[in-house]
């Protein structure tokens, strides 16, 4: 099933003061993301994936293009702001820094309770502690070593795991994950990562998944988009894209990833 289509979708950025400059960050690109589906979007520094981002998790409004989640244009057809809640539990972004996807005066309990409220679950309740508890163990945090803790008292891999923990919480349909392992050793990478495929595993959650790491993109993705200077210049899954690049680009992306055909173990 269709979860997300993409549609001729273009930004263009202005910029500057006296002479205007117009910056076509998003070309014309066009995708489907389908229901449990991993789909890595790779491409070099300013290929446009994080605006393309943005206009999908409809914080950055497109030129041109339509968005539809299940049938609905995103940019059209959400007007009210309970609307935009409720897209925003469903299409829920994990973004680059840790640090700037928290409140640094909230504690972790603070974190998980804010989701428990979107769900209508009373944070106190039991329901609400049984399931906070659940979700920090489904990505490995030991309740007591995090609880009460401000996002600074915590290392970078278990900020990037409370973040999936509150993905769990919520359960939304596609996560948006712009370079979420960036900032953790390689070490700790792999286990971040899974946990994006036990979602995808155990409820058919789809991700969007931006990097600059083509050897990841290998492993994580049931299909591979390769952007290049705001368009989509190759697209298949990670076989096809590795076997039979259609692209310049890919084939110089390819080349610097030398351990690609080496399984990797987690
Ligand atoms: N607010 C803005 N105003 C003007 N130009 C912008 C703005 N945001 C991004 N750009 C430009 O749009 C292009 C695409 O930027 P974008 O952030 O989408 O790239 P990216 O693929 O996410 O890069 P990176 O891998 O470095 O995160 C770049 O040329 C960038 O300079
Ligand atoms: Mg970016």
């Amino acid at each position: 099933m269709t979860l997300l289509e993409v549609r001729n979708l273009t930004k263009v950025y202005e910029s500057g003061f006296i002479r205007k400059r117009r910056i076509i960050a998003v070309n014309n690109i066009s995708f489907d993301i389908k229901e449990g589906e991993v789909v890595s979007l790779v491409g070099e520094s300013g290929s446009g994936k994080t605006t393309t981002a943005k206009m999908i998790l409809r914080l950055l409004p497109p030129t041109s293009g339509i968005i539809k989640f299940q049938g609905k244009d995103i940019w059209r057809d959400i007007k009210s702001k309970n609307e935009l809640k409720a897209y925003w539990k469903e299409v829920h972004a994990v973004f680059q820094d840790p640090y700037a996807s928290y409140n640094p005066f909230y504690t972790v309990d603070r974190v998980l309770n804010q989701a428990l409220n979107l769900l209508g679950i009373a944070p106190g309740s039991n329901e609400g502690k049984k399931l906070v508890r659940e979700a920090l163990s489904y990505v490995g945090l030991i309740p007591e070593d995090v609880l009460g803790k401000y996002p600074h008292q915590l290392s970078g891999g278990q900020r990037q795991r409370l973040m999936i923990a509150r993905c769990w919480l919520l359960k939304p349909k596609l996560i948006l994950a712009d370079e979420p392992v960036s900032m953790i050793d390689a070490s700790m990478r792999g286990a971040i990562i899974k946990l994006f495929m036990n979602l995808r595993d155990d409820y058919k959650t789809s991700t969007i998944f931006i990097t600059h790491d083509m050897g990841l993109a290998y492993y994580v993705s049931d299909r591979i988009m390769v952007m290049y200077k705001g368009k989509i210049v190759d697209i298949g899954s990670p076989d096809e894209v590795i076997k039979s690049p259609k692209h310049e680009y890919t084939k110089q992306l390819l080349d610097s990833v030398p351990t690609l055909y080496k399984k990797w173990q987690w």
